[in-house]
């Protein structure tokens, strides 16, 4: 401000033109000059005076004009007063000097003004002022339009207006520095224009307005809406997948004033309105696509961001890896490892290495590509885990059938023949009667029944087990009941004894008589006299018995015993003739022999030796006859029927490239204390 200024510029003009007044007269020439600045600026309602000096002639007459307007006239020292313009005399005084007073001076005193003296006879002087009245500059008040300012094309104006106030210059300032027009701002009249505002035009604002005796500065601070900007999304932890039941949470950030408000979406549905989105135990359901959607609310500006969480679950259990025929010709391999979150990817790179499948895939193959004993990977590849399986296709291996004979409810002789190959696919086994095929399928057995042995005993039987890559071809030609084999085993003291037998493979057998031929067991009752003579059945043995144990035996005495294998009533050949007793062991003809005494002739050798020759041959024809002879009317013993319809069923050995003629049913026995109870079975 500068009023203090102006307030002793006054003084100093009053006391120049007191002071000169006092010396003047004694020039020859009226001279009139300012006695201060000819420039004069003050406040509206102040008091100021333009002060004069003059000199060379006393009391001279004053003249100011305001303008061209003479508005005070006076003779300086004269008691008259002066003339003041009647509009002005409120304001104009006339100092006792000739200057010219302004009291409480009015805005619209602003003008040149020019005082002239003249004396005559001494001529005249004049000299000018410029007197600006201003107003004091208040109440400034600075606005932004539109209310908003907001990034982009549209600009925004500040503009300042004020109760009162003469402006002769202004300033903007943009955080205290001078702003001037360029491309950005455009100052113009009492505002000034923010072109394409942007976030970097918040800030504070200041105009300052000035005029010569007063200057004002305001401010007012401008927020620059902008954003949301480009939305950034982070997952944490950050994963290309995430198994099912992990947590995890995402956030989503973008720049922005005010600060935007953000909100998730999935599926459709708004699963979090807060900027961090927390997935606790995730499902698999809950994998897909989650938008975050940011919003500006002041300027409803939107912006959203899409992230894709995978949700991953492993296929339940392993994979597994397959072959089946296809038209019995092609191999079909297939491989499957269902479930899971996506599905795992199947292939099976020794096969093909363009095609692979999703869960489940199946290749096919002619059976000729070389894939027998070929072992086939299938690699099953899942994010979270990577399996695998194989799978080798083989040929029918060879097999040996079995046999096996029951009796129906209805008495009748079941006899079901397998045929068990092991092959991958698993082996079609067909069945033919001679060249007449009978059925075919993957059920390895064939069941045929009848109530006369020899009905079964006329047919040739036959089974195929064939897959793509091969076929086995089986005969089985059914015996009648027979024996392969035997044994008898004695305890130490020669009470007891067991008998083992053995049964060809395909022998049809329901069940056994153990027959004996001697005295009498100590359990037996003695009333029948002379029966020693002939086999007699003392125990009957189901089909599945392969022993049988003989107890109370005198040591002293000597037995004979043998097994006749039976097919209902039907009997086979009885087995060969075991002995027991003192000189067991030794054969008949042994004991004949020591029987006639060694002392005997030659002759009575070579009689042993013929006899000898004799039962040779006799044994020799019998094997040769047909395997199953008829029935025979001697040795015949009668056994309860019901014995053998008990006979239970023995499970059938697994047959292998073993070939066995024959089953072994037992190991050597070892002898135990006979329980105290009767046989059974009583002739
Ligand atoms: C101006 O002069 C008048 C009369 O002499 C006086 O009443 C007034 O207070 C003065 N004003 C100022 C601002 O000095
Ligand atoms: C999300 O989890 C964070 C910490 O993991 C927690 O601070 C925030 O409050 C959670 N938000 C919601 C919406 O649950
Ligand atoms: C597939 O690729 C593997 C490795 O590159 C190769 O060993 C295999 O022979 C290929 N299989 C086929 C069917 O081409
Ligand atoms: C085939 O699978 C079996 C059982 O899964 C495994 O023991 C064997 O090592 C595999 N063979 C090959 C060649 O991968
Ligand atoms: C069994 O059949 C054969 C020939 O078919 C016959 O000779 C025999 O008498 C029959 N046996 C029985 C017990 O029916
Ligand atoms: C069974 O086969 C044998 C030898 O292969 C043959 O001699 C016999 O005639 C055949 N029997 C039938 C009923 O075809």
């Amino acid at each position: 401000m500068t009023s203090p200024d102006e307030f002793g510029r006054f003084i100093s003009v009053f006391l120049a033109v007191s002071l000169s007044s006092t010396f003047q007269g004694a020039s020859s020439e009226l001279l009139v000059s300012p006695a201060g600045p000819t420039l004069v600026n003050v406040f509206s309602g102040s008091n100021v005076t333009l002060a004069v000096t003059f000199s060379g002639a006393s009391d001279p007459v004053v003249t100011w004009s305001m303008g061209d307007l003479p508005v005070v006239t006076w003779t300086i020292g004269s008691d008259i007063p002066p003339v003041v313009a009647q509009n002005t005399r409120e304001v104009l005084r006339i100092e006792s000097g000739g200057s010219l007073t302004f009291v409480n001076v009015p805005l619209n005193y602003s003008s040149r003004y020019t005082v002239e003296m003249t004396k005559s006879g001494l001529g005249k002087s004049s000299t000018t002022f410029t007197l600006n009245v201003f107003e004091n500059i208040q109440n400034v008040v600075l606005t932004l339009q539109p209310d908003l300012a907001k990034e982009g094309p549209d600009p925004f104006t500040l503009q300042y207006s004020m109760d009162q106030g003469t402006v002769e210059q202004k300033t903007w300032f943009f955080n205290d520095v001078e702003i001037n027009s360029n491309s950005h701002y455009s100052v113009q009249t009492e505002r000034l224009v923010v072109l394409q505002p942007n976030r970097s035009d918040t800030g504070r604002y200041t105009v300052t307005l000035r005029n010569p005796i007063s200057s004002v500065a305001t401010h007012i601070d401008v927020n620059v809406l902008y954003g949301p900007d480009e939305p950034v999304l982070e997952a944490s932890p950050a994963r290309p997948f995430y198994v099912s039941g992990a947590s995890l949470n995402v956030s989503c950030q973008a720049d922005g004033f005010p600060r935007p408000a953000a909100e998730w979406l999935f599926d459709g549905q708004t699963v979090s309105d807060s900027s961090v989105l927390n997935l606790t135990r995730v499902q698999t359901s809950q994998g897909g696509v989650y938008t975050c959607r940011l919003t500006n609310q002041l300027t409803n500006e939107q912006r959203q961001k899409s992230i894709t969480l995978n949700i991953y679950e492993r296929p339940s259990g392993s994979p597994t890896c397959s072959v089946q025929s296809v038209n019995d010709v092609d191999l079909q391999y297939s491989c499957g490892w269902s479930g899971g979150t996506p599905p795992a990817q199947l292939t099976f790179p020794a096969l093909s290495n363009s095609s692979s499948g999703a869960g489940n895939f199946s290749l096919t193959f002619n059976s000729s590509n070389n894939l027998d004993g070929k072992t086939v990977i299938c690699m099953a590849d899942h994010p979270i885990e990577q399996n695998r399986c194989n799978v080798t296709a083989s040929n029918p291996v060879r097999f040996l059938p079995t046999v096996r004979t029951t009796v129906d409810t209805e008495g009748k002789i079941v006899v079901t023949m397998q045929c068990v190959s092991e092959a991958v696919p698993q082996a079609v086994v067909s069945w033919f009667e001679g060249s007449e095929a009978l059925s075919s399928g993957t059920t390895p057995q064939f069941e045929i029944r009848d109530s006369n042995v020899t009905n079964f005993l006329l047919k040739n039987y036959s089974c195929t087990c064939r897959n793509p890559l091969g076929s086995q071809r089986r005969e089985i030609q059914l015996r009648g009941p027979s024996i392969s084999d035997s044994s008898l085993f004695k305890n130490p003291n020669g009470t007891i004894i067991t008998l083992t037998w053995e049964v060809p493979s395909t022998s049809i057998v329901t069940g056994f008589d153990i027959q004996l031929k001697g005295p009498d067991l100590l359990s037996e009752d003695t009333k029948n006299i002379g029966r020693s003579s002939v086999f007699r059945t003392i125990q009957v043995r189901p089909g599945s018995a392969r022993s049988a144990d003989v107890l109370y035996l005198d040591p002293k005495l000597k037995y004979l015993f043998r097994i006749i294998p039976k097919a209902l009533q039907e009997k086979g050949n009885p087995s060969e003739v075991h002995r027991t007793g003192p000189g067991g062991g030794l054969s008949g003809p042994a004991i004949a022999g020591i029987a006639a005494g060694i002392p005997c002739s030659l002759l009575f050798l070579l009689l042993l030796a013929g006899s000898v020759y004799l039962c040779f041959s006799w044994n020799k024809n019998r094997s040769r006859q047909t395997r199953y002879p008829g029935p025979r009317a001697t040795e015949k013993a009668t056994t309860t029927p019901n014995n053998l319809l008990t006979g239970g069923l023995r499970s059938l050995p697994d047959y292998t490239l073993h070939e066995t003629p024959s089953e072994k049913s037992m190991p050597v026995p070892t002898f135990h204390p006979p329980p105290p109870v009767r046989v059974a079975t009583r002739v």
